[in-house]
C-alpha cells in the first residue's frame, strides 16, 4: 500500500503552487492523501514567514504533533516552505519530533528526503535540504536541466484534481531586499523562466481542461529572460507569446506586479490581448515617501500615482488592488492619513492590510525599532480597511446593472457550509432559489468577488451574470433568465 501524507499549505499563492507541484510528484510515488494527522505516514506543513502570524499557526501545529510522534515514532513530520529555510536546524532545538526541512529553493529534493527519513537507513539522522546550507547559491540564471524546474515542468495535469484555475510561476525569488520581507532570504535570488517551458505547460493545463491561468512571480512584471544568444523575452512579449500559445484559454491574469517595472509595451498587451483580464495587484504599502524610502521600495507615492494613471489610461476598466503595511517603525498620524490618501486616490478595487512584523534578519528589523505599538497598528489597520471599504462600496455600486463574464469559483463558504452540517448537497428553495441551486462564488475579469445561485455543476465555467447589488467587498448577480 502507498504511504498516506497529510499536508497543510499556509501562505500565498506561490506556496498553493508549490503545493501542487509536491504534491503531483509524491501522488506520481504512490503516496494518497489521508485526512487527519492520525491516518498519516507523512505530516507535512508548507509554511510561510512573511508575518510572524503565519508562523506562529505552524508553531502551534508542530506543538500539537509531539504526542503524536511520541505514540507513533515512525511518524514522518516534515516542515518545507519559508519557515524551514529562515529556521534552519533551530527548527530541531525547537521542535525535535521534525525530521525533514526543505526550503523553497529546494523542493525538487522533497521527495527524496522523505523517502530517506521514512527508510530510516542507519546513519540519516535529519534530512535537511536548504538554500543556506548550500555553497554559493543558485547562478541567478539557469536552464531546463535545474532540478527545481523540473519539478514545474513535471507537473502533472491528468489527475482528479481540477484544474479550472491554475497557476504557472514565470519567475521564482526576488532581489528587491524592501527592508521587511523575508522573501529574498527564503527563496532566494530571482530566477526566470525560459518561456518555451512556460507556454508549454500553460498549453498543457489548457488542454487539461484549465479555463483561467495566473502566471506568477514575487515581482512578475519584471520578467525578462536572457537567452544563450543574448536575446531578450520580456514580460510584454511573454504576455502576447501566452495568449497566441493557448488559444483555448478564456482568462490569462498574473501576479503580483512591482510598481516601478512597468512598461507600457506590457500595459499595450494587457490592452491588446482580448483574454488577458484588466487586472493589476500592484502593491503600494505606503502613501508616505519618508516610509516608502526607508521601506526600500525604490518609488515615490508620485510615481506610483503616475503609475495607476497610465494603467488606466492604456487599459479601459482596468482594475487595480494594492497592498499596504501599518505601523511600519516611525510611522507617524501624517504617514498614516498619506496611505488612506492614497487609497481615495487611486480608488483600488481592494487592499490588502498587514500590520507591521518585524522579520529576523531583514533589514528594517536590524536598523528600526518596532515602535509603533499593537494597538496603535490595530487601530491604522482597522481605518485604512475602512476607507477601502468606502472605495470598494462606490466602485461596486458603479457595476449594478451592468453584465459582467465571471469564471465560477465554487460554492460559496456559507453554502458549503450548509451543504457539509446536512451531509448533502444544498437543495434549497429560500429567497426564489430554485431546487438544486445553491450561492455560488465566482470572479470577475477584474478579480471582484461575484455572489449569484446557480447549480453547482457550474463550477469552472465562464458565464456573464447581470449584477443586481453590491454589499462591501462583494457583488451580487443573477444569471440571464433566472
Ligand atoms: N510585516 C507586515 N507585512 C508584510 N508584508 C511583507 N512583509 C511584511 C512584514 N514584515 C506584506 C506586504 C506584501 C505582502 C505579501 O505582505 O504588504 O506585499
Ligand atoms: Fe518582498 Fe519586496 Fe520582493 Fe515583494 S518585492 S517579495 S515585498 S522583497
Amino acid at each position: 500500500m502507498g504511504r498516506r501524507l497529510y499536508m497543510e499549505t499556509f501562505g500565498c499563492q506561490m506556496n498553493v503552487l508549490d503545493t501542487q507541484l509536491v504534491l503531483g510528484r509524491l501522488r506520481a510515488e504512490g503516496y494518497e492523501l489521508a485526512e487527519s494527522v492520525e491516518q498519516a505516514d507523512v505530516v507535512l506543513y508548507n509554511t510561510c514567514s512573511v508575518r510572524q502570524h503565519a508562523e506562529q499557526k505552524v508553531w502551534s501545529r508542530l506543538g500539537r504533533l509531539r504526542g503524536e510522534k511520541k505514540r507513533r515514532p515512525e511518524l514522518v513530520i516534515g516542515v518545507m516552505g519559508c519557515m524551514a529555510e529562515r529556521e534552519g536546524a533551530g527548527m530541531f532545538e525547537r521542535h525535535p519530533q521534525v525530521d525533514v526541512l526543505c526550503g523553497p529553493a529546494e523542493l525538487d529534493k522533497l521527495p527524496g528526503l522523505l523517502e530517506r527519513a521514512l527508510a530510516k537507513a542507519e546513519g540519516m539522522g535529519r534530512q535537511v535540504a536548504l538554500m543556506g546550507s548550500r555553497d554559493g547559491g543558485r547562478p541567478a540564471q539557469h536552464g531546463g536541466a535545474d532540478g527545481l524546474e523540473q519539478l514545474d515542468l513535471s507537473r502533472s495535469v491528468s489527475g482528479a484534481e481540477d484544474v479550472s484555475q491554475a497557476y504557472v510561476r514565470i519567475t521564482r525569488g526576488c532581489n528587491k531586499f524592501c527592508s521587511y520581507c523575508v522573501v529574498p532570504y527564503t527563496r532566494g535570488p530571482e530566477v526566470h523562466r525560459p518561456p518555451g517551458n512556460i507556454m508549454e505547460e500553460v498549453r498543457r493545463l489548457a488542454g487539461a481542461g484549465a479555463r483561467e491561468v495566473t502566471l506568477l512571480g514575487q515581482t512578475v512584471n519584471r520578467y525578462a529572460y536572457r537567452h544563450g544568444d543574448g536575446r531578450t523575452t520580456s514580460f510584454a512579449e511573454l504576455l502576447s507569446m501566452v495568449h497566441e500559445a493557448a488559444p483555448g484559454l478564456a482568462r490569462l491574469r498574473f501576479v503580483t506586479s512591482y510598481p516601478r517595472d512597468f512598461t507600457d509595451e506590457a500595459l499595450a498587451a494587457m490592452r491588446d490581448c482580448s483574454r488577458i483580464c484588466g487586472y493589476l495587484h500592484v502593491p503600494a504599502q505606503s502613501g508616505s515617501d519618508r516610509i516608502l524610502k526607508m521601506m526600500n521600495r525604490g518609488y515615490t507615492v508620485g510615481e506610483y500615482r503616475e503609475l495607476v494613471e497610465r494603467a488606466r489610461s492604456m487599459v479601459s476598466d482596468v482594475s487595480i488592488a494594492s497592498d499596504f503595511i501599518v505601523g511600519f517603525p516611525t510611522e507617524t498620524e501624517e504617514d498614516h492619513e498619506a496611505s488612506m490618501e492614497l487609497i481615495r486616490h487611486c480608488r483600488f478595487k481592494n487592499s490588502f492590510v498587514f500590520k507591521y512584523s518585524a522579520r529576523p534578519g531583514t533589514m528594517a528589523a536590524k536598523r528600526y525599532k518596532d515602535d509603533i505599538p499593537e494597538a496603535v497598528k490595530r487601530r491604522r489597520n482597522s481605518e485604512v480597511l475602512a476607507v477601502q471599504q468606502t472605495v470598494c462600496l462606490e466602485n461596486n455600486r458603479q457595476m449594478i446593472g451592468k453584465r459582467v463574464a465571471v469564471i465560477v469559483e465554487g460554492q460559496s463558504k456559507l453554502a458549503s457550509r450548509q451543504g457539509k452540517s446536512d451531509g448533502e448537497p444544498v437543495q434549497l428553495t429560500v429567497g426564489g432559489r430554485r431546487a438544486g441551486q445553491t450561492q455560488l462564488i465566482a470572479r470577475a475579469r477584474g478579480d471582484q468577488i461575484v455572489c449569484f445561485d446557480g447549480l453547482p455543476e457550474l463550477k469552472g465555467r465562464i458565464l456573464s451574470l447581470e449584477i443586481v447589488g453590491a454589499e462591501g467587498l462583494t457583488l451580487f448577480g443573477r444569471l440571464a433568465g433566472s
